[in-house]
């Protein structure tokens, strides 16, 4: 049977969503209040557009040099202007900075977060022993600084979010439990890197292996709480860390997925995260979102 949201008018081929975006969109997330770290840019900012316009409230959390070109980006935003959006800055290795954000949603929005998606991440690339560029003698190491910092971003970041947030996820009541069958979901962003880490991605490989090594347990250890926790592992996203190489080079990273061969819309990213959270049976997987892409070396 096709939802109403998908139902299609065969004359003219445009859907009911298309025609009634306003209503429709209103409806679909209505319930969700969410933290979105490294939510200021890319797949963070998608996602937390994508929340408040479909009715739901977003703390925006993100390193404070991030949050001014993203509120000039949002500030026309009617869910902005409704007060559903708020921007904290937050450093996701400072537990003092999540807590206050995690206070802001509770004091601006009236209720506990129910929904955390992290985000925030880095992606330095590196080899364990490179050349130099100027002797071909002499051999560059790994700095051990580099290694530690992206798994204290991107590892220990994702698991300090996760577990400050499964605290109040946990602490909202359950009005009535065969209505409201899960109190909440954790996504947590890891990266095709995990399972296919190429040439120079050592360290991001490495921290985001550890983030899909996460997700069962931490879905285990929650699963009484009635809390759900899913990782998505996408592929080629088009955001301000791919749109930083030149064009030439995003069409052919591009052109390198099977199909569709182009790099991903970080709405489309966002899509999977409305569907995560709406989906009860969704719990302690990773689901990968790269377009069949497998990376080569
Ligand atoms: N874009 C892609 O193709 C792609 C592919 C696979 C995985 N990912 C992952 O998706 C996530 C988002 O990536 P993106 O492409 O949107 O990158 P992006 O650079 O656009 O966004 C990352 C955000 O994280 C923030 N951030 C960095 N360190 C932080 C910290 N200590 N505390 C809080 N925020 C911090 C940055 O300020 C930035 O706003 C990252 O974890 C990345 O590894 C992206």
């Amino acid at each position: 049977m096709q939802s109403i949201a998908n139902s299609t008018d065969h004359n003219n081929n445009t859907s009911l969503f298309e025609l009634f975006p306003s209503v429709l969109e209103l409806m679909f997330l209505k319930h969700t209040t969410a933290i979105i770290s490294g939510g200021a840019s890319g797949l963070g900012a998608a996602v937390a557009k994508y929340i408040v316009n479909n009715g739901g409230r977003a703390i925006v959390g993100d390193l404070g040099h991030q949050l001014d070109a993203f509120h000039d980006s949002v500030m026309e935003l009617k869910g902005f202007q409704e007060g559903r959006m708020k921007l904290c800055a937050m450093d996701v290795t400072k537990e003092e900075q999540i807590e206050l954000a995690l206070d802001e949603a509770a004091n601006s929005f009236g209720e506990e977060i129910n929904t955390c998606v992290a985000c925030a991440g880095v992606a330095p690339g590196r080899k364990i022993l490179s050349k130099s560029k100027n002797t071909s003698a002499e051999m560059r190491v790994h700095s051990l600084d580099e290694f530690s910092n992206t798994l204290q971003v991107n590892t220990t970041g994702a698991f300090n979010l996760a577990r400050l947030s499964a605290a109040r996820i946990a602490s909202r009541p359950i009005v009535n439990q065969d209505v409201i069958e899960t109190r909440g979901v954790i996504v947590l962003t890891a990266s095709i890197a995990a399972f296919e880490g190429q040439v120079g991605q050592i360290a991001y490989s490495a921290s985001k292996g550890a983030v899909v090594g996460m997700i069962l347990p931490m879905a285990r250890d929650l699963a009484s709480f009635n809390i759900r926790v899913m990782g998505i592992a996408p592929g080629l996203f088009r955001t301000p860390l791919m749109e930083g190489l030149p064009l030439k080079v995003q069409q052919e990273l591009g052109a390198s997925v099977p199909f569709p061969s182009r790099l991903g819309n970080p709405e489309e990213f966002a899509q999977l995260v409305g569907h995560i959270i709406h989906n009860n049976m969704l719990n302690g997987e990773v689901i990968r979102l790269d377009g069949a892409l497998r990376m080569p070396p």
